[in-house]
């Protein structure tokens, strides 16, 4: 039995292994889906979430690095910095096709929580691994500075 705490809550899973990536247990097992699969590979962000406040590519993190540590995923309706993320996310109307926003904005509240007033170069440098296919690039650099005045 493997106890996992994703955004405050404790799930208990078993028969599932622990090489499991986490993608795959939000995804196929929790069904929370607002993680994406992209390039599985730990290239893309689009399947970004945090791990105790940080950033991670949760396909390529097994779920025993996981355990009884703190997963905070896109669903989180209690973060602030993904609120407020989500917000200036509608304001801006960043999202172009959608696919890669979770990943997104997840990467940019990890930024906030451990940098309230990130630079713009700043910003561009943390959120440079995440790729956007539409290249909303412009937007999200807007809306990210905009949450961090
Ligand atoms: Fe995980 Fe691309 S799907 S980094």
């Amino acid at each position: 039995m493997n106890n996992i705490i994703i955004n405050n809550k404790t799930y208990k899973l078993s028969d599932i292994s622990e090489e499991t990536p986490i993608l795959w247990v939000l995804r196929d097992h929790l069904n929370l889906t607002g993680t994406k699969f992209g390039c599985g590979v730990g290239q893309c962000g689009a399947c970004t979430v945090l791990l105790d406040g940080v950033a991670i590519r949760s396909c390529s993190t097994p779920l025993s690095q996981v355990m009884d540590k703190k997963i905070t995923t896109i669903e989180n309706t209690q973060d602030i910095e993904i609120q407020k993320l989500q917000q200036v996310w509608r304001d801006f109307d960043v999202a172009q096709c959608g696919y890669c926003q979770p990943g997104q904005i997840m990467n940019a509240s990890a930024l906030l929580k451990s940098n309230k007033n990130p630079s713009k170069d700043e910003i561009k440098s943390v959120m440079q691994g995440n790729i956007c296919r539409c290249g909303t690039y412009n937007k999200i650099l807007k809306a990210v500075s905009t949450v961090a005045k």
